[in-house]
C-alpha cells in the first residue's frame, strides 16, 4: 500500500495501527502519534489553559517552552503557544473561539476539566467528517469549561496514524439557564452567540514559514501563490456562502527550503461547504498562529440554554516529504476515510455530456441522435445537461424555468421514461454493457421567471427590504428552510424514480447574497447536508457529481457524499494542467471530472491536438467528452478508438494509485505528472510540451515513487532500467517539433 511505503519505522506503525500508541498521556500531557508525525500539547496545571508543544516530525519528550526576555507590552497569554485560544483575556491574537455570552461580554476562559480517549471516531451529527473504525483511528476528547458563563467546550482530536493526519472539531454547550438578570444584547434569553469558530488552530514556534494558498476565479480555479508568512495577519476566505472559485478551504505551510519532494510541510483542509476563513498571524515573539474555520462574517450562531453548537471538522497533515507528501496523504485519507460513496474506489464510466455539443437546443430527437453518435465511439454514460425542463416557463435559455423540474412537454412529449429507455437500450461499443443515462440539475436555484417563484417568492434568500440581487438571472433558494429541503428531496426523487438514471450532475451557479441573518449560511449548509445525505442514502447506486460553474464548490464536505466534482468550466487542456495540479494539492485526481472538448477551445481559442487534450483529461478519475462527435475532424475521429482504449487502461491507476506532480507548468515548459499503482507494479507518466523551443532541449524527466533497486521496463524506448535510474537520471522525452505535444509512458516492474 502506498501509505505504508511512507512509513520509515514499520514496527512503530504496526503498534500505531493497532491503536496502542496513537495517543499517549502522562498526566495531562498529550501526545498524538502517527508514523511520521507527532502532535503534542499539555494542560497548564495552574491555569487549566491548554498549551501547544509540538506539531511536526516524530518527537518523544516534552521540553520547556521558549520564554521571552521581556513580555514587553503584552501579558501572560500573549507569549504562550495556545492550543484552543479563546478571547478577551491577555492574548492579543485572533482567537479560535469567540463567543458573545448571555451577559453580553465576549470574554471566555475555557479551562481543562477531563479527557477521554477512545478507539475509532464518532460521526459529527448532521455534518460530513472523516470516519474510521477502531483500528484506523484513535480519538481524544478534551472537556473544557468556562465557569464564569457556564459554557463548556469539547475539543475532539482524531489521529489517523497511517496518514500523519489529525481531524479536529469541537462543540460548545450553553449550560446557562435563562436568566433575566443578564442584560447583554441577548436580552435575558440566556442565549450565547458564536461569533468565530476556527475548527483548527495551531501556534507554531518562532520559525521561518511560507504559505501556499489557492486563488483564482471562474475558469481559472486553483492557481496557487507561495509567500512568506510575515508579521501581522494574512487571511483569505469566502463570503460567497460556498467555497467559491476565488479561494478554497485549504492552505499549506512550508519551510522556505521545502520543495515538491522534500522538506517540512503542513496542510490544513476544512470539511465545510459554506463561507470559510483561513488566517496566519505572526506575532512579535515570532510565533505564528494559524486558524482554519467558518467565516466569522457568516457566523453569529445563537445557542440557547441547553443547546450545543457543533463546529465543522478540519484536517491537518504533516509531511517531511514536501508538498507532494502532504498531497498524497490527503488523497489517501480522503479516498479511504472521507468520501463514503461506493464509487470512490471504482473506475468511472466514460461519459459524453450534451452541453458543449447542443447547449439549450435539446429535445428527444436531438438527444437520441447524439446518444447514437456516442454509442459509435464507445461512450458508456450519456449525460443530458441543462435545458430539459419547464412547462409554463420552458427552459430555452438561462432566463427562465429554473425551479420547474418537469420535463418540457414540447421537447419530451412522453416525459423522460421512454426516451431514457431508448438511450439505455444502446449497447456500449465492443462490450455487452448497456449505455447509462445521466441528468443535470441545479436544485438550489430558481429563476424569477418560473412557476416555483410565482408560488413561493419567500423561499429565496432575501432580507425583505433589499433588492434581491440576480446573478445569471437566478436567485438562491434558502435551503435552511425545511420546506425547501422537502421540495428538493421530493423533486430529485421524482426524477430518479421516473426513469433509469444512473448519474446526476448537481450544479450550483451563483453565490449567496442578501441573507436575513449572518447565520443563514450555516443553516443553509446544514440543510443542504440533510438533503444530500437523504438522497445519497436513498439512491446509493447513483453516481453523483458536484459542479458549481466548474470548481466553485470543490470541497471536502461535498466529497464526503459525492465521489467526484467537475474541476473547471475551462476545458482548455493547457490551462487545465495548472488547474488540475492546483486542485490535486488536496483533492485526489480520482475525484476530478475532466473532459475532452472541441477546438478551437471556447474559453481560450487554442487549437490543441486531440492526444494532448486526451492525456490531460485522462489524468482524472472521471474522463469524458464534451463535444458533438459529428463535428470531429478526420484526424480526431481516427484517434478516438485508441484514446478510449488508453483511457480505460489508465483509469484504475488514477482511481487507486499514488499521484506525483513531476514538473509544474508555472516553472517548466515540459510539465509532467505520474501515477504509481497501489500495488507498486505499474506506473504511468504523462509528459507534456507546452511550446516548441529551438533551444534549450528539454531537461531529462525524473520520475518519482519507484523502488530504486527494482527494474522497470518502459514503452518509450522499450528498455529496462532501475528505479534509481528513472528517478535520479531521468528519461529524455523526444517531443515532436510542435506546440502542445504529449507522451504517455508506462512502466512495468520486472
Ligand atoms: C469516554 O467515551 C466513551 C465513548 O463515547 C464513553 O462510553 C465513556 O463513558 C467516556 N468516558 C468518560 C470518562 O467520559
Ligand atoms: C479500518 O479498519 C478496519 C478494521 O477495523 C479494516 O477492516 C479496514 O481495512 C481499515 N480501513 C482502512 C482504509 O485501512
Ligand atoms: C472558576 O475557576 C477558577 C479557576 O479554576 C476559580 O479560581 C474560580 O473561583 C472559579 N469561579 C467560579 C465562579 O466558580
Ligand atoms: C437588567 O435590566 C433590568 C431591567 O432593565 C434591570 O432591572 C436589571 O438591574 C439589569 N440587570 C443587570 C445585571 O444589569
Ligand atoms: C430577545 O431577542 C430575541 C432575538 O432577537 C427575540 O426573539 C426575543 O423576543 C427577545 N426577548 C426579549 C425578552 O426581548
Ligand atoms: C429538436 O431539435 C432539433 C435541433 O435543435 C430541431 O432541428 C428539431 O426540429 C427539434 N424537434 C422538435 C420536435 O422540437
Ligand atoms: C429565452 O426564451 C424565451 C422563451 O422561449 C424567449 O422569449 C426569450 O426571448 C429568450 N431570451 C433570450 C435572452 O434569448
Ligand atoms: C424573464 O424572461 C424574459 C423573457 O425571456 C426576459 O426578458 C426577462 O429578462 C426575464 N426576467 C428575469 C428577471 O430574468
Ligand atoms: C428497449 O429494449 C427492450 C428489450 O429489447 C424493448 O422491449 C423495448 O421496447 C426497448 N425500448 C425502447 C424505448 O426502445
Ligand atoms: C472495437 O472493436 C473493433 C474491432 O475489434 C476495433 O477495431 C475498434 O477499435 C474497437 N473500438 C474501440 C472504441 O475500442
Ligand atoms: C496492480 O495494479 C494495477 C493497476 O490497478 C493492475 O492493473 C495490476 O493487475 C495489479 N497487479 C497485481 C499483481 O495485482
Ligand atoms: C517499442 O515496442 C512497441 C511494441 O512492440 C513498438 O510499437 C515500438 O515501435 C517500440 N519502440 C521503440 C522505440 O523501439
Amino acid at each position: 500500500m502506498a501509505r505504508l511505503k511512507r512509513a520509515c519505522v514499520l514496527t512503530l506503525l504496526a503498534s500505531l495501527v493497532a491503536g496502542q500508541n496513537a495517543i499517549t498521556t502522562t498526566g495531562t500531557k498529550f501526545s498524538l502519534n502517527a508514523a511520521g508525525m507527532s502532535y503534542m500539547f499539555h494542560v497548564d496545571t495552574e491555569s487549566g489553559d491548554l498549551v501547544s508543544d509540538h506539531f511536526g516530525g516524530p518527537a518523544a519528550d516534552f521540553t520547556p517552552p521558549a520564554v521571552p526576555w521581556s513580555s514587553g507590552w503584552n501579558d501572560e497569554l500573549a507569549n504562550v503557544r495556545r492550543e484552543f485560544p479563546d478571547f478577551g483575556r491577555s492574548d492579543p491574537r485572533l482567537p479560535a473561539i469567540h463567543i458573545e455570552h448571555a451577559a453580553g461580554d465576549t470574554v471566555s476562559a475555557f479551562r481543562y476539566q477531563s479527557h477521554n480517549i477512545t478507539q475509532g471516531k464518532q460521526p459529527l451529527p448532521g455534518l460530513p467528517a472523516t470516519y474510521g473504525g477502531a483500528s484506523n483511528v484513535t480519538t481524544l476528547i478534551i472537556h473544557l469549561h468556562d465557569n464564569v458563563s457556564d459554557v463548556s467546550a469539547a475539543l475532539s482530536y482524531s489521529v489517523f496514524p497511517e496518514y500523519n493526519a489529525i481531524a479536529r472539531s469541537f462543540t460548545i454547550t450553553n449550560h446557562g439557564a435563562s436568566d433575566s438578570s443578564r442584560n447583554g444584547t441577548n436580552n435575558g434569553s440566556g442565549a450565547i452567540v458564536i461569533e468565530r469558530a476556527a475548527s483548527f488552530s495551531a501556534d507554531f514556534p518562532n520559525m521561518e514559514l511560507e504559505m501556499i494558498e489557492p486563488y483564482g476565479d471562474w475558469s481559472h480555479e486553483f492557481n496557487t501563490v507561495r509567500r512568506k508568512v510575515d508579521y501581522g495577519r494574512t487571511s483569505f476566505g469566502s463570503q460567497a456562502g460556498y467555497a467559491s472559485h476565488v479561494h478554497n478551504p485549504f492552505f499549506a505551510l512550508v519551510s522556505p527550503t521545502t520543495t515538491e519532494g522534500s522538506g517540512d510541510a503542513w496542510g490544513f483542509s476544512l470539511v465545510w461547504t459554506g463561507s470559510f476563513e483561513a488566517t496566519t498571524e505572526k506575532f512579535s515573539n515570532g510565533f505564528t498562529r494559524i486558524l482554519m474555520g467558518m467565516n466569522s462574517l457568516h457566523s453569529s450562531i445563537r445557542v440557547q440554554p441547553g443547546e450545543t453548537f457543533q463546529s465543522p471538522e478540519a484536517v491537518a497533515i504533516y509531511s517531511s516529504e514536501g508538498i507532494g507528501g502532504v498531497s498524497r496523504s490527503f488523497h489517501d485519507l480522503y479516498r479511504d476515510h472521507l468520501s463514503r460513496h461506493k464509487a470512490t474506489k471504482e473506475t468511472r464510466p466514460i461519459l459524453l455530456n450534451s452541453w458543449e455539443g447542443l447547449a439549450f437546443n435539446i429535445n428527444e430527437t436531438s438527444l437520441v441522435n447524439l446518444a447514437g453518435e456516442a454509442e459509435e465511439i464507445g461512450i458508456e454514460l450519456f449525460v443530458m445537461d441543462d435545458g430539459w425542463f419547464g412547462v409554463e416557463y420552458p427552459r430555452n435559455n438561462d432566463s427562465l424555468g429554473l425551479g420547474d423540474w418537469t420535463p418540457n412537454p414540447a421537447h419530451f412529449p412522453d416525459g423522460l421514461g421512454p426516451y431514457v429507455e431508448e438511450v439505455t437500450n444502446l449497447t456500449v461499443l465492443n462490450s455487452t454493457s448497456k449505455m447509462q443515462f445521466g441528468i443535470w440539475v441545479e436544485p438550489e436555484m430558481v429563476n424569477p421567471n418560473s412557476t416555483l417563484y410565482n408560488e413561493h417568492p419567500d423561499w429565496v434568500l432575501h432580507t425583505g427590504k433589499h433588492q434581491r440581487t440576480l446573478t445569471r438571472n437566478q436567485l438562491v433558494l434558502n435551503v435552511g428552510l425545511p420546506e425547501v429541503q422537502e421540495f428538493i428531496i421530493n423533486f430529485v426523487s421524482r426524477i430518479l424514480d421516473s426513469a433509469n438514471i444512473q448519474y446526476v450532475k448537481w450544479d450550483n451557479n451563483r453565490a449567496m447574497h442578501e441573507m436575513m441573518h449572518p447565520s443563514d449560511d450555516y443553516k443553509y449548509i446544514l440543510g443542504l447536508y440533510h438533503v444530500i445525505d437523504t438522497l445519497t442514502t436513498r439512491y446509493p447506486n447513483v453516481l453523483w457529481e458536484g459542479c458549481a460553474s466548474g470548481g466553485g464548490r470543490f470541497d471536502p464536505g461535498l466529497l464526503y457524499y459525492w465521489p467526484q466534482h467537475w474541476t473547471s468550466d475551462n476545458t482548455d487542456a493547457s490551462d487545465r494542467l495548472t488547474i488540475q495540479m492546483g486542485t490535486s494539492l488536496v483533492y485526489p485526481p480520482s475525484s476530478m471530472g475532466c473532459h475532452i472538448s472541441a477546438v478551437p477551445n471556447g474559453s481560450t481559442g487554442r487549437n490543441i491536438s486531440i492526444m494532448y487534450r486526451a492525456h490531460v483529461a485522462m489524468t482524472c478519475g472521471s474522463f469524458g467528452l464534451e463535444l458533438n462527435p459529428e463535428e470531429l475532424s478526420t484526424t480526431e475521429a481516427d484517434a478516438i478508438p485508441s484514446i478510449m482504449a488508453e483511457a480505460r487502461r489508465v483509469n484504475p491507476i488514477v482511481i487507486g494509485g499514488d499521484f506525483y506532480r513531476l514538473a509544474h507548468p508555472a516553472s517548466s515548459n515540459w510539465p509532467a505528472v505520474q501515477f504509481v499503482s497501489a500495488n507498486g507494479t505499474q506506473a504511468v507518466v504523462f509528459a507534456f510540451q507546452q511550446f516548441m523551443q529551438v533551444k534549450p532541449v528539454p531537461p531529462p524527466l525524473k520520475f518519482a515513487g519507484l523502488d530504486p533497486s527494482a527494474r522497470y521496463s518502459n514503452d518509450l524506448d522499450n528498455a529496462t532500467y532501475s528505479g534509481s535510474t528513472y528517478m535520479n537520471g531521468g528519461l529524455n522525452i523526444p517531443f515532436p517539433r510542435r506546440d502542445y505535444q504529449s507522451k504517455m509512458i508506462w512502466l512495468t516492474k520486472m
